[in-house]
């Protein structure tokens, strides 16, 4: 009985605990305030015609968090974990002064879904874009927010996502525009994974021989909360857990999500997982599906959603249950076998005293092997009227054959048998000023040996490192077929999420085995493919992309796996570098583009 009583106000009395806290903490010393002040106050914006610049400053470095109830560190943004949500409006531009106080480590960040028109310079991608920040420096992102929709952002440099440099951003229509539907509220859920083992660690034993794999997360995280050990819903739950005993202070004791009933809700929901496909649910709530990657789609009802790294989907759902009660939000680990316990939050009606955990079951995902559960939901969605239509014909077709390769005696993932290494110089000044000896000369291969079965695992006869670029001619619309093939392992092939920099693209069809384009180019979708910046490709199938190389720059396309793009999994294209017209050096201080501009000013 009384656990009951503390359970069903453990959040409301832990929110008066917390600013009461912070409250006499204030009073106490006056600098705090000041600090904070400058800290988190920082945003300050400048108006001129309507468009906003936001104006930020953000300093990283490691502090000791408990994101899952045991403490570990966390990269965090101005003492925060995970980083602030940035939230504008379509043309805005962002001005942000990023502090690395990182001891000993070089830092970027990347805009995920962001397409820097005319900043390629501010992707935020180390040896690609940018050189990597160093300890004590501060370097300026500036870059126009072009479209609305849901984004996040993250690290970009080594595997520092997975150490938890990760935040929302946000982009809601221009000042006078309309979304294509109505709500009113919105809430927000950022997801990813989370390991007690730190990414430094999690680096050594990928690139170690034989390699150690980083296995399964011991949490999932909802908006950087998870609980391990414990669960919400214990009496449930397939893990040997207790009930977790939660004030609510808890830097991991989840976010509720209040609502009001009878009332229409935008859910943005964006994964930064470093390895899991999720399914979402809401119990006992519908969830209509509009946006996917910052772009409208037609909308479209589920019971729960796949949700794989580096995609953004909003979703409408209306709160028309029983308001008496609460309901679970919970993600689950698809595509693997999971060891890792659903997540849990609760949706709140407002009706309900303080946060009363739901005495129902958490929703129960689809298998974590039903591939054709994810199939089924990926082949559901189409653009909405309104978006861009792809050019009717390709330029240039690239097939880009996964596989997963010994080199050396290193596990590695190869594209057309070439693992991906970033050279030392940033790959957009090695191209702009013509530096030859930033990185390979002879572009990766366009496909792959005719002959090869994606069915059997890779011969790992010639698989080679590289650094070489696609040169993709400027305004050529490009497709590429995602070749899936097996791993090392007989029998084995997994589902890898491939996001592209600088651009969307869209989605022409999936399909099974072997891409043969006499047979398959057929059934590509021209009418309303989705566009979007990651698509997936299934176990042993292909997935195929058309975009319009238009945007001045160098672009990382890769698997949004981070375990898989460390180990080589992913290409790099360029075009139209001699239209970009300038690039900060403050973005190439570093290998050989630092080099060059000491001469220059000799
Ligand atoms: Cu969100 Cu290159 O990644
Ligand atoms: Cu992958």
């Amino acid at each position: 009985m009384i656990d009951s009583i503390r359970r069903k106000s453990w959040i409301y009395m832990s929110m008066r605990k917390v600013s009461m806290h912070m409250h006499m903490k204030a009073m106490r010393d006056m600098r705090v305030i000041v600090c904070w002040f400058i800290l988190f106050v920082s945003i300050t914006t400048q108006s001129s015609v309507g468009k906003t610049t936001r104006h930020l400053k953000w300093e990283v470095e490691y502090m000791h968090w408990s994101p899952d109830g045991v403490e570990g560190t966390v990269m965090a943004i101005n003492g925060r974990f995970p980083g602030p949500t940035i939230r504008a409006r379509a043309g805005d531009t962002i001005h942000l002064e990023l502090m690395n106080k990182l001891h000993t480590e070089g830092l970027v960040i990347h805009w995920h879904g962001i397409r820097q028109l005319g900043t390629p310079w501010a992707d935020g991608t180390a040896s690609i874009s940018q050189c990597a920040i160093n300890p004590g420096e501060t370097f300026l992102y500036k870059f126009k927010l072009d479209k609305a929709g849901t984004y996040f952002y993250h690290g970009h440099y080594g595997m520092q996502r997975s150490a938890g440099l990760y935040g929302s951003l946000i982009v809601e229509v221009g000042k006078g525009e309309n979304e294509p539907f109505k709500y009113d509220g919105e809430l927000n859920l950022l997801l990813s994974d989370w390991w007690h083992k730190g990414f430094h660690e999690q680096q050594v034993d990928l690139f170690s021989k034989p390699m150690r794999w980083v296995g399964e997360p011991q949490s999932l995280l909802i908006n950087g909360r998870g609980q391990y050990n414990c669960s919400l819903a214990a009496h449930f739950s397939n893990f040997s857990t207790s009930e977790c005993k939660l004030r609510g202070d808890e830097q991991y004791a989840p976010q509720v999500l209040h609502v009001y009933p009878n009332k229409t809700y935008r859910l943005r929901i964006a994964s930064t997982t470093s390895l899991s496909l999720l399914n979402l649910a809401i119990e006992k709530h519908k969830m209509l599906l509009v946006e996917a990657d910052g772009n409208y789609i037609q909308p479209f009802s589920v019971q729960n959603m796949d949700i794989s790294s580096g995609e953004t989907y909003s979703v409408l759902f209306t709160t028309d249950q029983n308001p008496k009660t609460n309901y679970w939000i919970s993600i689950s680990v698809r595509g693997r076998n999971p060891k890792t316990p659903q997540a849990l939050t609760i949706l709140n009606y407002h009706l309900n005293s303080a946060s009363r955990i739901p005495h129902s079951l958490p929703p129960v995902a689809p298998r974590w092997d039903d591939e054709s559960y994810g199939k089924a939901f990926y082949n559901k969605i189409f653009a909405l009227n309104g978006n861009p239509k792809p050019p009717a014909k390709h330029d240039k077709r690239l097939v880009l054959l996964n596989t997963q390769n010994f080199i050396e005696g290193y596990t590695k993932w190869a594209i057309n048998n070439v693992s991906l290494v970033l050279p030392s110089t940033p790959y957009l000044g090695s191209i702009r000023y013509g530096l030859s000896n930033g990185f390979d000369q002879e572009p990766p291969p366009d496909g792959y040996k005719h002959g090869y079965d994606v069915m059997k695992p890779a011969p790992n006869k010639n698989s080679t490192y590289g650094s070489g670029v696609y040169m993709l001619r400027f305004n050529a619309t490009v497709d590429v077929i995602l070749q899936n093939a097996n791993m090392i392992k007989d029998s084995v092939s997994e589902t890898h999420p491939w996001h592209l920099h600088g651009h969307d693209f869209w989605v022409l069809g999936y399909g099974e085995g072997e891409f043969v384009a006499e047979k398959d180019e057929g059934r590509f979708n021209l009418k309303n493919p989705p566009f979007r910046n990651t698509g997936v490709v299934f176990p042993y199938g292909w997935t195929a992309v058309r975009f319009v190389a238009n945007n001045p720059g160098v672009w990382a396309f890769h698997c949004h796996i981070e375990p898989h793009l460390h180990m080589g999994m992913g290409v790099v294209f360029a075009e139209g570098v001699r239209h970009i017209k300038e690039i900060p050096t403050q973005a190439l201080s570093c290998g050989l583009t630092a080099k060059m501009f000491m001469k220059i000013n000799h």
